[in-house]
């Protein structure tokens, strides 16, 4: 359904991607773009925000790039500042930003725990207490909290902090909707399961433990990764971002479709 975000702003953090080729931010960005909406590229790496930025305007499309990094409340007031100035209005926002560290809770060092639970939890947390005020005095909008099927089950890799942090993620998006539905403010959560995007890990790199088992390919993303073409790339779940955007899904919040 084209043009379902037209007249729409939408401000995508993590709107790049870490080496060649489409992270899911990326591919948000242009899908909402060609739904319509103008869009505010943000990611740390300005270089990667530009790209996404110049792919939406070849495309005919209206985009600007912006650095900020998520960790830090300056950036995040002087996004939603940038975002207003350009376009007066933010009904979208979706918060993609997302790292992983390997290793467990006796493996993984302070430092690392602390750095994860910043990108993945409070990057989300600052960009939600900022843009939910201007939304609210807006009378709504939609965010969108990109979490992972590593919120609920082990994928087979020790990652300790990104399996805690995707969890809260996906709690603080719960709580948050029931908290501001009565401002039209939509909060849902995405989990995804393993996407081949440059951040992913190789389809072929062996699980320390086989947590998937006997169990079908659906449900177990190294076993579906392991097989050529059948691990969903980032833009197959551009399309429920775009769904829990869209007017069509005005009902929808603290849902998480995965
Ligand atoms: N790739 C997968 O298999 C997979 C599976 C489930 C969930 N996810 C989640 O999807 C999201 C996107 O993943 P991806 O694989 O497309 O990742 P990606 O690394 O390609 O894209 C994320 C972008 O975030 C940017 N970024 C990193 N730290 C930042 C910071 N501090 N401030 C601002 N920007 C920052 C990076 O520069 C990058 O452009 C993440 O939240 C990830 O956890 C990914």
């Amino acid at each position: 359904m084209p043009d379902r975000l037209k007249n729409k702003v939408a401000v995508v953090v993590g709107a790049g991607s870490i080496g060649p080729g489409w992270g899911n931010g990326k591919a948000t960005a242009v899908a909402f773009a060609r739904e319509g909406a103008r869009v505010l590229c943000v990611d740390v790496n300005i270089d990667a925000a530009q790209e996404t930025a110049g792919i939406i305007a070849g495309e005919g499309g209206q985009a600007r790039a912006f650095r900020a990094d998520v960790t830090k409340a300056a950036d995040i007031a002087a996004m939603v500042e940038a975002a207003t100035a350009a376009y007066g209005r933010i009904d979208v926002l979706d918060n993609n930003v997302g790292i992983a560290q390997l290793g467990g809770v006796v493996e993984i060092s302070e430092a690392d725990w602390d750095r994860v639970f910043a990108v993945n939890l409070k990057g989300a947390f600052l960009a939600m207490k900022h843009v939910i005020p201007l939304m609210a005095a807006q009378g709504g909008g939609s965010i969108i909290n990109i979490s992972s099927i590593a919120a609920i089950r082990y994928t087979g890799l020790p990652y300790a902090t990104y399996y805690a942090s995707k969890a809260a993620l996906s709690h603080l998006t719960r709580t948050t909707a029931v908290e501001y539905a009565g401002k039209r403010v939509r909060v849902n959560a995405i989990l995804p399961g393993l996407m081949q995007t440059p951040a992913s890990p190789a389809p072929t790199a062996p699980p320390t433990s086989t947590p998937c088992g006997r169990r079908a390919p659906a449900r177990c993303p190294w076993a579906s990764a392991a097989r050529p073409g059948t691990s969903p790339g980032p833009p197959s779940i551009s399309p429920a971002t775009r769904a829990a955007t869209s007017p069509a899904s005005s009902w929808w919040s603290t849902a998480a479709p995965r």
